[in-house]
């Protein structure tokens, strides 16, 4: 069902934005579509913007009561989600556990390191340039951000990594990696925004020692190893029996 909503204000790659009457927040709609390399490979995955939705819900959910801010409001339907209104860092901020990915294409570090501090890396969120990796000076640069925001970023990512690592770990998923979205609120807050899926975490089956049988992310759709929609189904299912009902504001 889709709940009332404004004007279209914005359309990504896996989502869209609407204005609703309060202006401080918006409607986001998880769409079906999904998108790897830089969205030079596409392909319609029934089902994904309502899976996507619901973990992300559960997950905000569990975050705040971890005390993390995020612009989670509640659930508006099965794909839509109210959420508070903010102006996105231009910042992919990723947090890696497990070695694999791109830091193993870009350094000899071999695949399943554990990293330990987790290795904390930024990517400027810019289709055009293809979201390259940055530097801190780079940041500094850019002006994206400034020292004070920097550390308030690291700081709350590495909060994230601490409360969904173990909450994973109790539902036999390893938190191999994510990729967080920041926003300011128009009174400056700082807030996670975005989602937390298996579109944005990579997450591995501890009960599986198959390298490619214990993927339960996007990875299956970048590699194409099929059973895409299984997978994210069966995150919903574990992650579904060890929260409650988020809550719904429509
Ligand atoms: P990477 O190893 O490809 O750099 O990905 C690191 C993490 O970030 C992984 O959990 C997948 C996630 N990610 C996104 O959410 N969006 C992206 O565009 C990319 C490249 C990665
Ligand atoms: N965000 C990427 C894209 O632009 C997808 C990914 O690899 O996660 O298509």
């Amino acid at each position: 069902m889709m709940p009332d909503h404004g004007e279209l204000l914005y359309e990504g790659k896996a989502k869209r934005i609407y204005a609703v009457t309060n202006p401080d927040q918006v409607l986001v709609e998880f769409k079906n579509d999904a998108t790897a390399f830089n969205a030079q490979k596409k392909a319609q995955l029934a089902d994904k913007g309502r899976l996507n939705c619901q973990i992300s819900a559960r997950l905000f959910e569990l975050l705040e009561t971890a005390g993390i801010p995020s612009h989670y409001v509640g659930l508006a339907g099965e794909t839509w989600m109210l959420v508070k209104r903010v102006e996105i860092i231009p910042l992919e901020v990723v947090l890696r556990n497990i070695a694999t990915g791109s830091l193993c294409r870009q350094t000899p570090i071999a695949e399943g390191t554990p990293i330990s501090p987790a290795l904390f890396d930024l990517y400027f969120k810019d289709d055009a340039l293809a979201d390259p990796l940055l530097t801190e000076a780079r940041v500094r640069l850019l002006g994206v951000a400034d020292e004070s925001q920097l550390s308030a970023i690291e700081q709350l990512a590495r909060r994230v990594n601490a409360a969904l690592s173990p909450f994973f770990e109790g539902i036999g998923l390893q938190l191999v990696d994510f990729k967080l979205e920041l926003g300011i609120t128009s009174s400056g807050e700082l807030l996670l925004a975005d989602e937390i899926s298996p579109d944005t975490c990579r997450l591995w089956d501890l009960n599986s020692t198959d390298a490619k049988d214990r993927i339960l992310d996007k990875d299956r759709f970048r590699k194409d190893l099929g059973g895409v929609m299984e997978a994210y189904g069966e995150v919903l299912k574990r992650v579904q029996a060890s929260t409650s009902n988020p809550r719904n504001c429509m």
